[in-house]
C-alpha cells in the first residue's frame, strides 16, 4: 500500500496546503487531520498547541506515513522543533517556506505578516524573514477574528468583509509590496483581503512553496510515489464532520465520503 504524506491542522485551513500537495504531486496519497474540537488555536498557550499537535501527530504515525506536513503555524512556531526532535521523520513547517516566498517577490523590502495571536507573538515570521534577508522591515498584525469565519464556511459574506476591512485597514501602507498570510486558513479568504489591501499587494500563500519542500524532500529520498499511482486520501477532523466535509469539497473540488471509521474518517476519491 502507498505510504501517504500526513498533513495536519487544528481545523480546515490545512486543506489550501493539501489542494497545492494534490496539485504539484497528484499521485501522493494525503492523510490529513483537522482538529475541528479544538479550533481555534491561535489564542491557546504554545504549551497546548505543543500538547495538541504531538497527540495528532502520534495519532498519524500509526497509519505509518513518509513525511509529515504541520500545516499550521500556530503549531509551526511552536511545535516543529520538538516533533522533529521526537519524530523520525521528515517534518515539513509552512513557516520558512512563506518566509522564502515573500522574501523572493519583494522588491520594496517591506513585508506584511498576517497570522494568529500565537503565531505573531512567537516572532517566528520576523525571525525567518531577518535571517534570509536581515534588511527586510516586517510589520505584523495577529487577525484573530479571521479563523471562527473560515470553519463556519463564512468566506465572502458582508460580515466576512467588514471583519476584515476593520483588521486590515490599518496595515496599507504604500510600500508594503507583499502580505504573508501566515495562517493557513487566511487563504480561503484572499477574495476579501486583496480587495482589502489592493493590486499592488501580492498576497503570500506558504502553501506553494510548502508543497516545493516536499517534492524535493521526497524527491532527495526517492519516496515520490510513482507516476500513474491513483491515491486514495483520508480526511479526519475531530468534530463537526457535516461542516468539515462541505468546506473541503468546496476548497478541493471533489466529492469526499464518510468511512465509519474511529474518529471521523473520510475518504476521497482522486
Ligand atoms: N491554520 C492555523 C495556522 O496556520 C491555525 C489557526 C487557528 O486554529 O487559530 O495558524
Amino acid at each position: 500500500m502507498q505510504q501517504a504524506i500526513a498533513v495536519l491542522d487544528s481545523g480546515v485551513g490545512g486543506l489550501t496546503v493539501v489542494k497545492e500537495v494534490m496539485r504539484q504531486l497528484p499521485q501522493e496519497k494525503i492523510l490529513y487531520f483537522g482538529d475541528t474540537a479544538r479550533t481555534p488555536y491561535g489564542s491557546r498557550p504554545a504549551e497546548e498547541v505543543l500538547a495538541f499537535t504531538s497527540e495528532i501527530v502520534d495519532y498519524l504515525i500509526q497509519y505509518q506515513p513518509k513525511m509529515i506536513v504541520i500545516a499550521c503555524n500556530t503549531a509551526t512556531a511552536v511545535a516543529l522543533e520538538e516533533i522533529r526532535r521526537r519524530v523520525n521523520l521528515p517534518i515539513v513547517g509552512v513557516i520558512n517556506p512563506g518566509a522564502r516566498a515573500a522574501i523572493g517577490r519583494t522588491k520594496s523590502g517591506v513585508v506584511g505578516v498576517i497570522g494568529t495571536d500565537g503565531t505573531i507573538k512567537s516572532g517566528a515570521y520576523e525571525h525567518a524573514l531577518k535571517r534570509l534577508s536581515p534588511k527586510v522591515e516586517v510589520i505584523s498584525r495577529a487577525c484573530p477574528s479571521f479563523v471562527p469565519l473560515v470553519e463556519a464556511g463564512n468566506f465572502n459574506s458582508s460580515e466576512t468583509f467588514r471583519t476584515v476591512s476593520e483588521a486590515l485597514l490599518p496595515l496599507r501602507r504604500s510600500d508594503m509590496d507583499c502580505l504573508i498570510l501566515g495562517c493557513t486558513h487566511y487563504p480561503f479568504l484572499c477574495h476579501p483581503i486583496s480587495e482589502v489591501m489592493g493590486q499592488d499587494v501580492v498576497l503570500i500563500n506558504s502553501a506553494e512553496e510548502t508543497a516545493r519542500e516536499i517534492s524535493t524532500i521526497l524527491h532527495e529520498k526517492s519516496e515520490l510515489a510513482g507516476r500513474g499511482e491513483v491515491p486514495i486520501h483520508q480526511f479526519f477532523c475531530s468534530a463537526e464532520p457535516r461542516k468539515f466535509q462541505e468546506i473541503a469539497q468546496i476548497w478541493l473540488g471533489e466529492q469526499i465520503w464518510l468511512m465509519p471509521v474511529v474518529w471521523q474518517v473520510y475518504q476521497l476519491r482522486a
